[in-house]
């Protein structure tokens, strides 16, 4: 296998239909970011690319919303998107947009290389279209009851009770939400992609990590996660999937393609392109200002087997990254197909699913402006909980421990006492040292010298280090770093310079100039999580910043040679804050801001609570048959995000009821909680599983479920009513 030369790394496009919140920091781009200043330190040739998604039926939905043409959304949202990466310290070499004339003409081109090449099959199909709107509908256009589980509000694509992939026509009782009218189906023509066909290679290439019988990649470098979902795609069944939509806002099929009339390119074809397009315009913008540039090298990013590219993206983008765009990519031809997806869970946020209709967040805009100055210490919680494996959580009590306890104690800290004592002894000159000066605790005697131990047990530190930033690992890296901070720390503590200073001058040198070097190696390690406050150390050192080309390879290379990395002699500046204390109060205003999300929203979401339904008679009331249980063993059922399957004592009996709750509530915490049971309810099979019954559950305006109990000291099979 070919050890990459060049890296193309690509965080997933954001819609640019609604602000960004810290899920889409801590899963698609922080990562990226990271990983990308590390490989530069490392001297790699590497080009990130970004840009705002800019199409697909989500904008032109919020768009008729509001009122306004989808073109002030995106442009509202790409200029925000922009300024918010640029302040949180996002290194993209380009923030590109898919609504450019560049980006059209590259996916539109690219659909016509596909269709010429007779890699699409055209098919006619009958879709839902709404005759008062006079337009077919986009699968999220439609909402209708789920089939799988009866959740009533499932999009046309997907229900997001039960979490089951769906297309429009199995929704029961579809809805247009343009008009609220009754769809019908109506023939259209559309050219598809034969997903079908390319199983046996996308198997080889997910499984095996072969491409046309050579290895590719090493796949026991993918994350499980990712392998699970798309092997379980795979073997649940590829089918042709639709490339194009009856839509009026998007890049256009090529008018030379008979039929190509109001057909747009499906948003999930086009999106991917504009990583190409973004490495192109990168190019075009490079070959402007310098000579020997040429708007040809982004080719060099996607077509030569020496490169390789890399896709950073949240879980819901999996199957697009794996297994779609890698089809489109082949049977187009020519491009490098994607080396690794190193792609996270979801953050959830003091206890709850993150939600922009629910207002549930920490937008990144509102961090930005409350926290100006404090980007490092979101990036260091951040990545200390990344959802690398599985889902994290974020919350603020954790984030302020997470500052004061790491940053400031630790980190601060010993910075702050190294340059503090280095300028009180020595007039911030870095001192020399007499090599043989031997420390207490140290009795071996002859080589290497005490001082050359500190340094190569530093070089290991950072080498080990390096090989958690190699293998994307990245909270594993981030402790590491903290633990050369606390180790800078210790040693301080062990020494105690500040009480050896007038008896043993000599010895303190020593101890000094191996602080100085763990606070310099502290400022390169420090450079991916947190480039702001490497800036801020690399001042107080007076050293200039740093380049990201090679300096962290260079600094390995000269410990391990047992050269410094602070020369003696060299002047250093003044100690600075670094990080300082929050305050429970700032904490406590964040909560507050989180609970109550302002007066305004307070009455939409009042205005969002479900209408009061029509009355029913007193028969029909006493025929529902509601009695006490109490819940004795619960589990997930499996490939669902909702569905949980209870075990309930009905005192009389025990019952199986499958209820949507997963998400809210873990199945250890809930058994031997008491509960509210429809006891006559016509049983359900859901996810083959038979439902006798229904738990009655409360839902607040921000979605906090719980349930509707009798007392604990209640038995189980009494009646309510
Ligand atoms: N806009 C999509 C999302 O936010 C991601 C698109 S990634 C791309 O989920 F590959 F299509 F660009
Ligand atoms: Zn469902």
């Amino acid at each position: 296998m070919h050890i990459p030369e060049r890296y193309l790394v690509t965080s997933a496009l954001p819609y640019a239909n609604g602000p960004l919140h810290v899920g889409h920091l801590a899963g698609a781009y922080l990562p990226a970011d990271v990983y990308v200043r590390f490989l530069r330190l490392m001297g790699k040739d590497v080009l990130f690319v970004c840009g705002s998604d800019e199409h697909g039926a989500a904008i032109t939905l919020k768009a008729r919303k509001e009122g306004i043409s989808p073109r002030e959304i995106v442009d509202k949202y790409h200029s925000q998107f922009a300024e918010t990466f640029e302040k949180i310290g996002m290194s993209f070499d380009i923030y590109h947009r898919t609504s450019s004339e560049l980006h059209h003409r590259t996916s539109a081109d690219f659909f016509k290389t596909l269709y010429e090449k007779g890699e699409l099959t055209e098919r006619e199909s009958e879709q839902y279209y709404d005759s008062e709107a006079g337009q077919f509908l986009a699968d999220r256009y439609i909402k209708g009851e789920c089939p799988k589980c009866s959740f009533d509000e499932a999009y046309g694509d997907q229900c997001e009770n039960c979490g089951a992939t769906l297309s429009p026509t199995d929704l029961i009782n579809p809805v247009s939400t343009l008009t609220d009218s009754t769809p019908v189906l109506k023939k259209t023509r559309h050219w598809y992609l034969p997903l079908d066909k390319y199983e046996d290679w996308l198997r080889a290439y997910i499984s095996e990590g072969e491409l046309d019988g050579k290895e590719h990649h090493d796949p026991s470098l993918w994350k499980n996660h990712v392998l699970g979902q798309c092997k379980s795609w795979i073997d649940g069944g590829l089918e042709p999937r639709a490339m194009t939509r009856d839509l009026d806002w998007g890049v256009g099929v090529p008018a030379e393609i008979p039929g190509s009339e109001g057909k747009k390119l499906y948003v999930w074809l086009d999106a991917p392109i504009g990583y190409i397009s973004a490495t192109r315009q990168w190019a075009i913008n490079r070959a402007k200002n310098e000579p020997e540039a040429d708007p040809e090298d982004w080719k060099k990013y996607w077509m030569d087997e020496k490169s390789c590219l890399i896709h950073f993206i949240g879980k819901d983008n999996i199957v697009f990254h794996c297994l779609i765009f890698p089809a489109i990519l082949k049977r187009h031809g020519g491009y490098l197909l994607p080396h690794n997806v190193p792609a996270n869970q979801f953050m959830n946020l003091e206890g709850r699913k993150i939600s922009t209709s629910r207002n549930w967040a920490v937008w990144m805009k509102d961090y930005l402006e409350r926290w100006d100055g404090m980007e490092d210490s979101l990036r260091y919680y951040c990545v200390k909980n990344m959802p690398e494996q599985r889902d994290s959580e974020f919350t603020w009590k954790g984030f302020q421990q997470s500052h004061n306890n790491e940053l400031v104690n630790n980190l601060a800290n010993f910075v702050n006492r190294v340059i503090v004592l280095t300028n009180k002894y020595y007039d911030g000159v870095v001192p020399d040292f007499d090599e043989n000066t031997l420390l207490e605790g140290n009795d071996e005697l002859g080589m290497p010298s005490y001082h050359e131990v500190e340094i190569m047990d530093l070089f290991d530190r950072l080498d080990s280090l390096c090989e958690s930033l190699r293998s994307c690992e990245l909270r594993n890296a981030l402790k590491k770093f903290m633990e050369l901070s606390a180790y800078g720390n210790q040693f301080l503590q062990n020494h105690q310079p500040w009480k050896l200073q007038k008896e043993d001058p000599e010895t303190v040198k020593v101890i000094m100039n191996v602080g100085l070097q763990v606070v310099c190696a502290l400022s390169i390690a420090m450079h991916p999580f947190m480039p702001f406050g490497s800036a801020k150390i690399r001042k107080m050192l007076n050293l200039s910043p740093l380049r990201e080309e090679g300096d962290f390879l260079t600094a390995l290379d000269q410990l391990s040679e047992g050269e410094l990395l602070l020369k003696s002699g060299h002047q250093i500046g003044k100690a600075e804050h670094l990080f300082t204390r929050i305050p429970d109060e700032k904490i406590e205003r964040e909560l507050e801001l989180l609970q109550n999300t302002g007066e305004e929203k307070q009455e939409k979401k009042e205005q969002d609570r479900p209408k009061l339904k029509e009355n029913i008679d007193f028969d029909s009331f006493v025929k529902l048959d509601l009695r006490t249980g109490t819940i004795v063993a619960a589990e997930k059922i499996p490939k669902t995000d909702k569905l949980l399957k209870l075990e309930v004592d009905l005192g009389f009996e025990k019952r199986t009821i499958v209820s949507g709750i997963a998400e809210l509530h873990e199945p250890k915490k809930i058994v031997g909680q008491k509960v509210t049971v429809v006891a006559n309810l016509a049983p359900k099979k859901l996810r083959g599983v038979e439902s006798r019954g229904m738990i009655l559950m409360a839902e607040d305006d921000n979605g906090r479920l719980e349930f509707v109990a009798p007392p604990k000291d209640f038995e189980n099979g009494f009646a309510v009513g």
